[in-house]
């Protein structure tokens, strides 16, 4: 059974607030550990694609259970090289949902194809594989499915599309790294799988992301993409006492370096903690909003264990205005985030795709209603009190 609702004076009317400074909806824990790890290898030969880079791949391969595993700058910057890897040139579309940050469209149109967008399954507002067949035409090359607030997509829907037209599915895990479909965790469920590991996320190398995948041949095409598509890197030339190299295809600069990769070993050590925290918090907010008026809590499908990244609440009813009830929790020191403006209602998108809005009802009635609550793994118990605190108290107001 839920939490009752509150009935006190909101801050936003002059009451006093829940807390006296603001929780962040998200945020990084960094540990000594973390910070002796980083101090030595700036104290070592190598500053940037040295031995940890490497370390760092293999230990998130195997952490994911995923065959290869590269690093790069961001989980833009991977993205942008699955989207090269795929094969993705200007007259190619790939498909991908509304719902998510812009990256996941963007990396479509730095290699000049065109994102086509899907509507969301209005359970768990990830792309509903139906859509997504509904917009195949013959100039389609990939789907991009995201595991949004770290719920995995329907995979089993997507490859099946996928497999029907041809098409390469680049899962966008950047929320979902550690989150499980069918028993499996997301990193070989798809041809290629990406990660982030910006602060907020359940690992951190500052900024960073990674691409895991089965096949070797999309592994080197990547390595080379991130190194301005030159065939060898600086260590092994060092190694074998060569100079030459040949740069085979366009790259960027896209390398991590030794320092963040020193960070992300030291995290990696925590992850599994950092996920059982971030699910005793999911769980916590589920039972304490569970009957709450005018509040919807996620829903979690049966073959899904999600990594939590997010815990978004749907608010409606009741004359209950999701801005208002968003500018209600700030005030409470609550730090609530929307998740997000749907990617086609971006003025850059409308202006040059001509997106009026109402073409992907789910997601747009979604995202009028949906609140980020705070939800990180350093928080404390009474953290995870005041939200829901604050929550109840807010709601309590429209009830
Ligand atoms: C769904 C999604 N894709 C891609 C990215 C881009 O990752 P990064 O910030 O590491 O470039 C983000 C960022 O948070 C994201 O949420």
């Amino acid at each position: 059974m839920g939490s009752t609702v509150i009935k006190e004076a909101l801050a936003i009317h002059g009451g006093s607030p829940v807390r006296k400074t603001l929780l962040p909806y998200g945020r990084q824990s960094i540990s000594e550990e973390d910070i002796r790890a980083v101090v030595d290898t700036l104290r070592s030969d190598w500053l940037t694609t040295g031995p940890k880079v490497g370390e760092f791949e293999e230990a998130v391969a195997a952490w994911a259970g995923a065959k290869h595993a590269v690093s790069f700058s961001s989980g833009t910057a991977a993205l942008h090289a699955a989207a090269f890897a795929a094969g993705l040139a200007p007259g190619d579309e790939a498909i991908t949902t509304p719902l998510t940050f812009a990256a996941t469209a963007n990396c479509v149109l730095y290699q000049g194809a065109t994102p086509v967008f899907a509507d969301v399954c209005e359970d768990t507002l990830n792309i509903d594989p139906n859509e997504i067949a509904k917009k195949v035409t013959s100039r389609t090359k990939a789907v991009l499915p995201v595991d949004y607030a770290g719920h995995p997509a329907d995979l089993d829907g997507v490859v099946e599309v996928a497999e029907r037209h041809g098409l390469t599915v680049i899962e966008d895990a950047c929320h979902a790294l550690g989150a499980e479909y069918k028993g499996r965790k997301v990193g070989s469920l798809a041809r290629m799988t990406v990660f982030s590991f910006h602060p907020v996320k359940h690992l951190t190398t500052g900024e960073g992301g990674l691409v895991t995948t089965e096949r070797a041949d999309l592994a080197d095409t990547l390595r080379k993409f991130r190194n301005h598509g030159i065939d060898t890197e600086a260590r092994q030339r060092q190694a074998n006492g060569q100079w030459h190299y040949d740069m085979v295809l366009l790259g960027f600069n896209y390398r991590l370096t030794d320092i963040a990769c020193a960070l992300g070993l030291e995290q990696l050590k925590r992850l599994e903690a950092n996920l059982a925290r971030r699910r005793e918090i999911a769980a916590r907010y589920m039972a304490a909003f569970d009957g709450v008026p005018g509040v919807r809590v996620p829903a979690v499908r049966k073959e899904a264990n999600p990594a939590w990244h997010l815990f978004t609440i749907r608010v409606s009813g009741r004359g209950m205005d999701r801005g208002e009830v968003f500018r209600a929790l700030r005030a409470e020191n609550i730090g609530v985030n929307v998740h997000y403006v749907p990617v086609h209602r971006h003025r850059y998108y409308r202006d040059r795709f001509g997106y009026g809005g109402g073409e992907f009802p789910v997601a747009e009635r979604a995202y009028d209603q949906l609140i980020s609550l705070p939800m990180f793994h350093g928080m404390t118990d009474s953290d995870v009190d005041d939200v829901i605190r604050a929550v109840t108290k807010v709601a309590g107001h429209w009830a």
